[in-house]
């Protein structure tokens, strides 16, 4: 099993994803910023922790510029030469992506959401487009990055079809990680009412996405231990082989609310990483210190 520090550094966003907590048009939201010196405190308790991989997520904040995401970037390498540093801060140019390439980011994950376009334009608003997200995954490969696609299981609207054009992208992508998890809803978004995506439909996805990319890094993701106490145990059970214990600093944690309940504490937490070791190996898995970079498929 490889594990991944997230640290979830800001929950500004320019978007208004309909299904999301972080939308800026929830103003219910309490917003924050992490500083590049927070960022790199983070970074430092993960290496004391065994984390080889960080992880900077965040939503479409202007505020990072690309100077800004460069530097912080950089800053990681220079302390951490030996770690992996994975972006996931969504949509830019390809420009803006060479350069965080260039000062030495190795990954990048942009969940595609739904390969269907018309699924896609029902849970976006309007100036979002399935096709500029392809176009992102696609530079992102093609300069070099590791590449994390992946979609929401039992989204509002999505049909057994839509599921299956999500794996048809997804082998034709060949995306080095695929990141899945279930649909939950958020209380202060437009899809408030909608059902929650299925364990057991994530479960068999998961298996499906195991089979189809054999040497995929795979993810048991919050959301799935969000929805079942031992989902990420199950998730790994179904075939997946990486989880993303959260190492944001605790006083934010509760702020990065993309849907409701999202959890934080316990083995979802990077400073309970051994809690998370007795877990993985009471179903035969071991949790290594390493990268963890995709292998050749
Ligand atoms: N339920 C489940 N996953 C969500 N995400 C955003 N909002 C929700 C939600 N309500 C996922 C999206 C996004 C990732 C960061 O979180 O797939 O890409």
């Amino acid at each position: 099993m490889y594990i991944r520090g997230l640290i979830e550094f800001t929950n500004y966003c320019k978007n208004d994803c309909l299904y999301c907590g972080i939308r800026r048009s929830n103003k219910n939201a309490e917003r924050y910023r992490l500083e590049k010196s927070e960022i790199l405190d983070c970074c430092k308790e993960g290496w004391k922790l065994g984390f080889r991989t960080f992880v900077l997520q965040g939503g479409e904040d202007g505020f990072y510029s690309v100077e800004k995401i460069c530097g912080i970037v950089r800053g990681i390498k220079e302390l951490f030469p030996d770690c992996a540093v994975t972006l996931s801060i969504g949509e830019k140019s390809r420009e803006s992506y060479q350069a965080y390439f260039d000062a030495g980011a190795d990954r990048y994950l942009l969940r595609h959401e739904t390969a269907d376009d018309d699924h896609y334009a029902r849970l976006h608003p309007k100036e979002l487009s399935a096709q500029n997200r392809r176009r992102c995954l696609y530079d992102l490969k093609e300069i070099g990055y590791q590449v994390g696609a992946g979609f929401m299981v039992g989204s509002p609207y999505q049909t057994a079809d839509n599921l299956a054009s999500d794996m048809m992208f997804i082998k034709d992508f060949k995306p080095h990680m695929v990141g899945i998890g279930p649909f939950v809803p958020h209380h202060d978004t437009p899809l408030a009412n909608e059902k929650p995506g299925t364990l057991e439909l994530t479960l068999f996805m998961l298996g499906l996405i195991r089979l189809t990319l054999p040497s995929v890094l795979l993810p048991a993701t919050t959301a799935l231990g969000t929805i079942d106490p031992q989902g990420r145990e199950k998730g790994v059970l179904a075939g997946a082989n990486v989880v993303m214990p959260n190492l944001s600093p605790m006083s934010v944690r509760n702020k990065y609310m993309l849907y409701d309940n999202k959890i934080s504490t316990g083995s979802e937490s990077a400073q309970s990483v051994d809690d998370l070791k007795k877990r993985m190996s009471q179903i035969g898995y071991d949790v290594v210190v390493d990268r963890g970079d995709a292998i050749k498929p």
